[in-house]
């Protein structure tokens, strides 16, 4: 009883402690003098910004689960874990416009319920959880049709990058990940000072679920967690935050310091980071969202702290210098060959001034 409880310590014991004061919500009166007319373009006053607030809480739960949705749904269709059934590939059911379930997609559907009580790894415990969290009007026909619409609009419509844009920042909020994504951070690294004593990861992401091609022998990863705490070294305190409910439970179970917060409206902690890193992150908020979330991270960073993502609008730059945070480098990476064509993103690297203006 006693080594179990000392185990259970240790699971949910962080390698690093978190910051000792919980995240706390972004305020009007954070916002820079040097901001207030971009925040009014943006339709930010102090008298808007309880409901701004609000809007941006009530679009994320609502992202959260359409998310949550869209995993269990990949991972019902395709894994062996539970079922001899064939794997239904979900891009290829969204070709062929199946767009509610037919008899094969229940027939996973069902055997997905049926091993819920069963014990079957980590990545099928994660997914009973997160299954366990939906509202009851999400059954599993109900994230299928979900999902399966939102593939079918991707494959249809969106053509443009625009389109594209906009598509992914209404959509479910997901925790893909890829190693490929680790260039970025390589890329970064020579334009960084050897000292970095506190940094913090936005969205570390999770491969726990894909759309095609899953395989239940993949492991579960968070490659940007691995890169960044080999490039930091073992001096450095690497503090992780995110929304998704399996991205803070596989940083828990893995010992790190997982910070449940929305980075577009809490700050995490103040002036405590030299590093703050969001790639695949920023890419998904809209304009407004964008430049609340630069202001958290602005006022999460010590002066002369980095901030890197990925992100290549016009506006990471505009609102950077009106924030205090403005960009000092960008530079296009390539993240190496897929299906014989190279894939580019991007560095964006804003930095705080040395002291106070
Ligand atoms: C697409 S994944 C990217 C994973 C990883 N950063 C990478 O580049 O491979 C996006 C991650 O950011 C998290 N995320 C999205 N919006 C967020 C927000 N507003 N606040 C905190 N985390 C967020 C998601 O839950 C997910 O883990």
């Amino acid at each position: 009883m006693c080594s179990r409880r000392r185990w259970l310590a240790a699971l949910t014991t962080p390698l690093w402690p978190c910051p000792a004061a919980p995240a706390r919500p972004l305020a009007y009166l954070d916002l820079p003098a040097s901001a207030g007319s971009i925040a009014r373009d943006l339709g930010l006053s102090p008298s808007s910004w309880p409901s701004y607030i609000a809007s941006q809480n009530a679009t994320l739960a609502t992202r959260i689960t359409a998310g949550t949705a869209e995993a269990i749904t990949y991972y019902a269709l395709q894994s062996s874990r539970f079922t001899l059934l064939p794997p239904l590939e979900p891009l290829a059911l969204a070709r062929r416009a199946i767009l509610s379930p037919d008899a094969a997609v229940e027939a996973r559907l069902a055997a997905f319920t049926a091993s819920l009580s069963q014990s079957l790894g980590t990545r099928h415990a994660l997914l009973v959880d997160l299954h366990r969290q939906l509202p009851p009007s999400w059954s599993l026909a109900a994230c299928y049709r979900h999902t399966l619409h939102f593939l079918s609009e991707r494959l249809n419509q969106a053509k443009e990058q625009s389109e594209l844009d906009a598509l992914y920042q209404r959509r479910g909020l997901s925790s893909d990940t890829a190693t490929a994504n680790t260039a970025t951070l390589d890329a970064t690294w020579p334009h960084l000072p050897p000292t970095l004593r506190n940094a913090l990861l936005i969205g570390p992401g999770l491969d726990l679920t894909r759309r095609e091609k899953f395989s239940d022998d993949a492991p579960l990863a968070q490659p940007q967690v691995d890169r960044l705490l080999a490039l930091l070294g073992p001096n450095t305190r690497l503090d992780c935050l995110d929304v998704r409910p399996e991205v803070l439970a596989f940083l828990r179970q893995s010992k790190r310091c997982a910070i449940a917060a929305d980075i577009t409206t809490q700050i995490p902690a103040v002036a405590t980071y030299d590093l703050a890193v969001a790639t695949n992150v920023l890419v998904y908020c809209d304009d407004r969202s964008l430049f609340t979330a630069l202001a958290c991270l602005a006022i999460s960073l010590k002066p002369s702290g980095y901030l890197v993502h990925n992100d290549s609008r016009f506006a990471a730059k505009l609102f950077g210098k009106a924030l205090d945070l403005p960009v000092v480098h960008f530079a296009p990476v390539s993240l190496g060959g897929r299906h014989a064509v190279e894939q580019m993103d991007r560095i964006v690297i804003h930095r705080r001034p040395v002291g106070p203006k």
